[in-house]
């Protein structure tokens, strides 16, 4: 079945070359370029994506921009059936798109199966809660100086075509969850995958094609980002741009995409703060699991640990026993390899090894790991570490957890508040009275108190401060963001 399913998307050869969806078929690019994915499991070649050209772009954004009006006059509940379907066919197919995912981006087989459900219940909800948004009337005589004699009908409209640009480390959850309610709300969609995550993204786009979306709603070209991302973020058919991925390539689309509206999640690096009263079994547990599942390429992993030394010395001897059970490195097939696979890339695991080795010889000590075969890194727990060393200062997107010694809590909020990013943080104290004083102190976007960072549950809040994100996410802020107000101001004279 995946196999006549999927058949469209690319040849037979092996690895398979793919084809691009330009709005209504599945074609080879016409550059004549390709990127090779390389598997990070085994450095195997997995297929290739075609570098789609600037012609073929500027062809498929003027028919995605033609439809849109259209699109977004089709009756909200014929919308809402076709999203349905699309989660349908990915639960339908979670076998096969989880198989895919862990050869191409090296997520554990469990956490790839996770993020397949994970897209299929979004969409559904995305589906559902869309028809909880309404319009609204306000009276004029509210305001001084003002009688009856105005009203403002106040609607949602759609941006228009909307830009999703997914990361590889979700490549088919944070793809539908930029899709789905742009989809939804009324706009055309032109999907750019990650490089690495291309072939997720790529069936993802099947799955959309085949739930029945009109010619020229949705389309979805493949190319790394100086290759066609930055034309794709300035191209005047562009109304919108949502993107997941680095806040250093978010700084750089945002200055590309002067005055359209954008929503972005990018970069986190984390804190843990550890208050002395804290349930030290629990906190040890929570920065395991949230420093090291999908080895740390999380935007919202915990990359850093703020106590006072006296609590580091109590704490890091649990930490060290958790992992024991809760992590194992190795390839993400075997059901023996425990939150800890491949980096995405070999390359990008000598950059980080980089980065700890300067660390350690400005004074880090390796508590643990510290070093990397091909795309493999040992779990790795620095101590001694500064705020500015390079394993803190910088979005390292791999399984290591820094901790910092400080001298009192108001030195931790102050080391945060300082950086660049300010996504989430978490703080761990028996006392919640505490912990929600606390929270109130730090400029991030959320604070989780006894819990490390997440996204989840999906329709809460999602959003970055600083460089760590532009506008909120979470199922019924997303429709928002995928949408603008449009106001028609109806005069009454009295
Ligand atoms: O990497 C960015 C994701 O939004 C993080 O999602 O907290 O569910 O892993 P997560």
């Amino acid at each position: 079945m995946p196999n006549d399913f999927f058949q469209p998307l690319s040849d037979t050869q092996t690895p398979p070359g793919y084809n691009y969806f330009n709005g209504s078929s599945w074609v080879v690019g016409s550059s004549g370029k390709t990127n090779a994915i390389t598997s990070p499991v085994d450095n195997s070649v997995v297929g290739s994506v075609p570098v789609v050209s600037t012609a073929e772009i500027d062809s498929i954004l003027k028919k995605l921009k033609a439809a849109q009006p259209a699109w977004e006059a089709t009756p909200l509940n014929q919308r809402v059936k076709l999203m349905h379907l699309v989660a349908d066919w990915v639960k339908h197919h979670e076998e096969y798109l989880t198989a895919l995912m862990v050869r191409e981006i090296g997520k554990s087989v469990g956490e790839a199966k996770s993020e397949i459900i994970r897209t299929a219940e979004l969409t559904d909800y995305f589906a559902d809660e869309v028809q909880s948004i309404h319009g609204e009337t306000v009276d004029s005589d509210n305001f001084p100086g003002y009688d009856k004699g105005r009203i403002a009908i106040i609607d949602r409209a759609a941006h228009g075509v909307v830009l999703c640009i997914a990361p590889f480390n979700y490549p088919v959850n944070l793809a539908a969850s930029k899709i789905v309610p742009a989809l939804l709300m009324g706009n055309t969609v032109l999907f750019k995958p990650p490089t690495q995550g291309a072939l997720c993204g790529l069936h993802l786009a099947r799955i959309f094609e085949k739930a029945g979306l009109p010619p020229d709603v949705f389309a979805c070209v493949t190319g790394g980002g100086s290759q066609v991302g930055d034309y794709l973020v300035s191209h005047p058919l562009v109304d919108s741009v949502a993107f997941t991925g680095s806040s250093d390539t978010g700084v750089a689309i945002a200055g590309r995409a002067p005055m359209k509206p954008l929503l972005f999640e990018c970069g986190g690096n984390n804190a843990a703060i550890v208050f002395p009263d804290a349930d030290m079994a629990l906190t040890a547990k929570e920065i395991v699991k949230g420093g090291f599942s999908y080895a740390g390429q999380r935007c919202t992993a915990i990359k850093y640990v703020l106590a006072t030394q006296n609590i580091i010395d109590t704490l890091l001897p649990v930490v060290l026993e958790q992992m024991k059970t809760l992590v194992k490195v190795g390839d993400p097939r075997s059901p023996e390899t425990k939150l800890v696979g491949p980096v995405i890339s070999t390359e990008v695991a000598k950059t980080y090894q980089g980065w700890i080795d300067e660390s350690v010889s400005r004074g880090a000590k390796v508590v643990c790991g510290g070093t990397h075969e091909n795309a493999y890194m040992q779990p790795t727990i620095l101590s001694g570490v500064a705020p500015d060393m390079p394993v803190v200062a910088r979005e390292l997107f791999g399984p290591v957890i820094s901790f910092i010694t400080i001298t009192g809590m108001g030195e931790a909020s102050a080391i945060i508040n300082a950086t660049r990013f300010g996504l989430q943080a978490c703080v761990f104290t028996r006392d919640e009275g505490t912990g929600l004083q606390f929270a109130k102190s730090l400029n991030v976007g959320s604070v989780q108190v006894n819990g490390s960072p997440q996204r989840g549950p999906d329709h809460f809040p999602f959003l970055g401060v600083k460089q760590s994100g532009i506008g909120v996410q979470g199922v019924h802020y997303s429709l928002e963001a995928m949408s603008r107000l449009k106001s028609v101001v109806l005069n009454k004279p009295q």
